[in-house]
């Protein structure tokens, strides 16, 4: 029996990093970008993205190996999925998530083993502020991040526009909406909706930015805030999507009982994340997403679709369902 056991799945799990950096690597040079242009050689892309000559055929090669790119005759192309996520002309671009994963998230958990010593943020902020003020504090930075939560929150945003009963539903608003990846997705699908997205004043031209892209802006608007200051503004639906795991959970319970004064009866909040599993077993991404809590906030933590409903029930909500979502996420409705 033990001749089967075999270290592989350690190591590759210990040095998973690799993958994982030349990927975000190539995300920050726009390889994918570049291919999306058409095939090219190794030599091709050394010169458009200024490698030096040493290691490009081992890091475009490692990228094939990965399933990233593909190679037919010595020249490169992106992969179906590639080519959709990863390419920065294509409005179904991701690649956001990736180069503030590249910038900040991956210098960050480099300090891992100091937060879990001392329970301490080990991002930007230096310690015990507001994670919003140090990350919003330089205007580059701002925008990465927004972009950044689209990229996060693009499949949960379609998804929700898809499974949600919005024809129940004339008014939404989205809270702590940043780019406004979800209202855009709901309104694009559902013309009877209308609202807009809740923020602080530095968001609002990137949310105003965003939404006009779209040619959305007369029916979505923006809302200047800050919720711990201010009441909610009312709407038949409101939405917190990676809100409530920035907080320690006596805010996280102030949140869910200002959403419930701001419904109307019978309104509903949804609230998104990566949920753990109630067993805190399968979902990796979700509790990799709370460790990643503790990288970037005071006292953020994730939690289980379990914890949410009783915050809920002890908010004043009636009742409450977790619906999946795709992939890591779902989401859990509270009606009031
Ligand atoms: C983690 S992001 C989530 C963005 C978006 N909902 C999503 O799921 O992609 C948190 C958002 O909360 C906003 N936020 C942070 N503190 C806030 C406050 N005190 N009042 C209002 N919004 C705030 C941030 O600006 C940011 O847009």
């Amino acid at each position: 029996m033990a001749g089967n056991v075999t270290p592989e799945k350690i190591m590759e799990l210990a040095m998973g990093f690799g993958g994982a950096k030349v990927l975000l690597s190539a995300v920050e040079f726009g390889l994918f970008t570049e291919l999306a242009k058409g095939p090219r050689d190794a030599e091709g892309l050394r010169a458009a993205l200024g490698l030096h000559p040493r290691a490009h055929r081992d890091f475009l090669d490692t990228l094939v190996a990965l399933g990233m790119l593909e190679r037919e005759d010595g020249l490169y192309r992106n992969t179906e999925a590639t080519d959709l996520f990863l390419d920065r002309a294509k409005p179904s671009y991701v690649g956001g998530l990736l180069e503030m994963a590249n910038a900040r998230l991956y210098p960050h958990w480099g300090r891992l083993s100091t937060a879990l010593k001392t329970g301490k943020p080990q991002n930007e902020s230096g310690g015990d502020n507001n994670a919003f003020d140090s990350l919003y504090a330089e205007p580059a930075r701002l925008k990465q991040f927004l972009a950044a939560m689209t990229g996060a929150s693009m499949g949960a945003a379609r998804a929700i526009a898809e499974v949600f009963p919005w024809d129940r539903y004339k008014t939404m608003i989205d809270i702590g909406t940043a780019q406004g990846c979800l209202p855009v997705q709901v309104a694009l699908r559902h013309k009877h909706i209308s609202g807009g997205g809740f923020d602080l004043a530095a968001v609002r031209p990137v949310f105003e930015d965003y939404v006009g892209s779209f040619g959305l802006s007369d029916c979505l608007h923006f809302h200047t805030g800050d919720f711990f200051r201010e009441a909610l503004p009312s709407a038949d639906v409101l939405v917190m999507g990676h809100i409530l795991h920035d907080w320690n959970l006596d805010e996280k319970r102030m949140l869910l009982k200002k959403a419930h004064d701001a419904l109307p009866e019978g309104g509903a909040l949804i609230v998104y994340e990566s949920l753990i599993d109630d067993e805190r077993r399968t979902n990796v991404r979700g509790l990799i997403m709370s460790l990643n809590m503790l990288i970037e906030t005071p006292g953020g933590f994730d939690y289980t679709g379990a914890d949410c409903r009783g915050w809920m029930a002890e908010a004043g909500f009636r009742e409450s369902y977790v619906t999946p979502l795709t992939g890591k996420d779902s989401m859990v409705v509270g009606i009031k």
